[in-house]
């Protein structure tokens, strides 16, 4: 097959090691350009708390003079009157109106919308995303996963999507609203069962038609609506106009395959797109898989189509219930982690995209139109009409965004025989994956978050970081690792176990540009690596931080970034997803460190997260009084490594952490608020 090479982007880092010296360094923000004008060029500035160190603990871990607080967990009432939760009871009409499971993606709105947004408002909307489910953290009565019954496994589909509670935060102390009832009209679930609505250019496409017509078979629901609703719901981002978006990430993993040769399934077998689509995102298609119980619009037996309803970012507006979400079919289907917005020069909307799976693809979406400030509805269709594009890394530190277009494709499928035509452009954003490989995108290692520091009219600032999570793709033939061919790594540690971020400047500063130049921001690791380190069990991996001898950073090690925010104070919190299998003696963290200033930056650990659990969602409140993040699957796994599976079914053990409630309780995911014991700015 040939199709136009794509450069992985480690290959390209690993080349340019020696190159980039320091400018690793050098700062993120043209702070000429910000409202808040700084010392650019001057010492990076560093957080007045003091650096949490690594901890296995069972709870969050903070600095001196923290606290922290449970928002809310899995399970908490979102409606006044119900019972008080019991997991073994979960049914999905009591999951529909209880906060859903894994949270993780957050977005706080103020309750009354203005542009610029307001900082002073006590009363919050809270969006959070709900990402996927595991029997063993949910039933603690539930003797093995083959006991799963039809009644639960629904139960564990209504646990996915979104949650939109309403808060309150008076002096520091934070509570979720929901009684009485009438003062929290706009609590609510959407789940893979509510009914969305899709547009843009690929509202019409076949595959989403063919299966529309199975879901709204199954569970009809109002006109010109189609009842898949939303899950996988990883992270997102927000609109200037105040809505709120969600990306569906791993979205394969909730259809099942339980007959091999239904006619529905032959039929798409002879369908070549279809066939490199259902590759491309792993879904089954000659073997059975999963549970004959789950719900049948869920089954690619008779709706082999139904994926293609999942992978697109959802837009949904936290004001108005009765406002059917909108799947933008605009920005790409992939496996989104996020869709984080920037408003150009001119007035259009940027909005950055990380697909998250190894060997994927950073994209970027650009409207057609402008924003209105003035008329939050005036913004209603904004992103359904625009150019998406896909980063390419060229060698010497330029970048491109290749626009993927129809007649781009269908040169490109020219030469490569085995890739069919795109029938439209709605083929086109349906198959982004697929355009973005033809067209010679860059390969990347899971790119999660992509966002760019903006201002108080939104303006992005000019820069974008890129977090990549990590590759444990070590392989030859299809080289995944940023240290590949540096002279300080033998052979079998190429994998990119520890991850990175990187740097892109968009040309002019334009986020509607085409062309950007890159750099590494950060190389996670250990700042002051043991030389014996391997990874556990006795794999060898390179965690080193320097670029051409240079450190990247200096202070806290860090692995596995994930999710990231900005603060006014240009520093940026990031999460990480996975570390302890890199560094077991600390639990997954959010660390903190400056984008201004040159030099080597300092990172600090400014929170530890319970066993077994993923930091997920940072954002900070209005005010900046007070942090905020998903503690996701608390009790995933143990210290030493086991997997909650394995400790449930196999070893019949409790799963390895009560957080949030302690105790002997079953843990819950939760949103934890963090804030100053002295009501101070949290991180200055
Ligand atoms: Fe859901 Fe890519 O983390
Ligand atoms: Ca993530
Ligand atoms: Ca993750």
């Amino acid at each position: 097959m040939k199709i136009h090479a794509s450069n992985h982007v480690n290959d390209l880092i690993a080349s340019r090691r020696a190159l980039l010296g320091g400018l690793a360094g050098l700062p993120l923000l043209n702070l000429a350009a910000c409202a808040t004008p700084s010392s650019a060029g001057a010492a990076p500035a560093t957080q007045s708390f003091a650096n949490v160190p690594p901890t296995n603990a069972d709870t969050v871990t903070l600095p001196p003079g923290y606290r922290w607080q449970k928002l809310i967990a899995w399970g908490d009432a979102l409606f006044d009157g119900m019972a008080p939760f019991d997991p073994d009871a979960l049914t999905r009409a009591e999951q529909e109106r209880r906060f859903g499971q894994n949270n993780d993606m957050l977005a706080l709105f103020p309750e009354r919308y203005a542009f610029p947004w307001p900082t002073d408002q006590a009363n919050l909307i809270l969006c959070a995303n709900n990402e996927y489910v595991d029997p063993a953290l949910t039933f603690p009565s539930l003797a093995s996963a083959r006991d799963l019954s039809a009644e639960q496994l629904e139960a564990l589909y209504a646990a996915v999507g979104v949650s939109v509670v309403q808060v309150t935060q008076r002096r520091g102390a934070w509570s979720a609203r929901t009684e009485p009832q009438s003062a929290s009209a706009l609590n609510r679930r959407i789940t893979p069962f509510s009914p969305v609505r899709f547009s843009g250019p690929a509202a019409q496409h076949r595959w989403i038609a063919a299966a529309s017509a199975k879901f709204n078979e199954a569970e009809p629901g109002p006109a010109d609506t189609v009842r898949c609703g939303t899950l996988a719901n990883c992270a997102g981002g927000v609109t200037p106009w105040g809505t709120y978006l969600s990306s569906e990430e791993n979205f394969g993993d909730f259809f099942v395959l339980t007959n091999v040769s239904t006619e529905p399934l032959v039929a798409a077998r002879t369908d070549s797109a279809w066939l490199y689509d259902a590759g491309r995102f792993g879904f089954p298609l000659y073997s059975r898989s999963g549970a004959p119980i789950a719900p049948r619009q869920f089954d690619m037996s008779q709706n082999p189509y139904g994926p293609s309803l999942y992978g697109w970012v959802v837009e949904i507006d936290p004001y108005d219930p009765s406002w059917t979400p909108r799947k933008r079919t605009a920005l790409g289907r992939k496996k989104g982690e996020c869709a984080t917005t920037a408003i150009a020069k001119d007035g259009r909307v940027a909005v950055y995209m990380g697909d998250d799976q190894i060997d994927h693809f950073v994209f970027k979406f650009v409207s057609d139109g402008v924003f209105n400030p003035n008329d939050r509805l005036a913004n209603r269709d904004l992103l359904d009409h625009g150019k998406l594009y896909a980063a390419r890394l060229n060698e010497d530190g330029t970048g491109e965004w290749i626009e993927l277009t129809v007649e781009a494709c269908n040169a490109a499928v020219q030469e490569a025989p085995y890739h069919a035509e795109f029938a439209d452009y709605g083929d086109v954003v349906t198959r982004a994956r697929e355009a973005a490989t033809l067209l010679g995108a860059t390969q990347m290692d899971r790119p999660e978050d992509v966002e760019a520091p903006i201002d108080r009219e939104w303006r992005g600032l000019g820069s974008v970081l890129v977090v990549c999570t990590n590759n444990r793709n070590d392989s030859f033939q299809h080289p995944g690792n940023p240290r590949r061919g540096s002279a300080q790594v033998e052979h079998e540690q190429q994998a990119n176990h520890a991850g990175h971020i990187l740097r892109f400047d968009e040309v002019d500063g334009d986020h509607a540009g085409t062309r950007f130049t890159w750099n590494v921001f950060a190389l996670a690791g250990d700042p002051e690596p043991d030389p014996a380190f391997t990874l556990p069990g006795a794999i060898a991996a390179d965690v080193s931080t320097t670029i051409g001898g240079q450190p990247t950073f200096t202070g806290a090690r860090f692995t596995c970034p994930d999710n990231i925010c900005f603060d006014s104070a240009h520093n940026v919190w990031i999460a990480t997803d996975g570390s302890p299998a890199v560094f077991p003696d600390c639990n997954d963290a959010v660390l903190v460190t400056s984008t201004t200033g040159a030099g080597p930056r300092d990172v600090k650990r400014f929170l530890v997260g319970p066993v077994g659990a993923e930091i997920c969602g940072p954002t900070l409140s209005p005010d900046e009084t007070a942090f905020l993040c998903a503690i996701q699957h608390p009790g995933d796994g143990d210290v030493a490594g086991a997997s909650i599976s394995d400790l449930r079914w196999r070893m019949g053990q409790r799963p390895p952490s009560t957080f949030p409630d302690g105790g002997e309780s079953w843990p819950r995911s939760a949103v934890v608020v963090v804030t100053r014991e002295d009501g101070g700015k949290v991180g200055g």
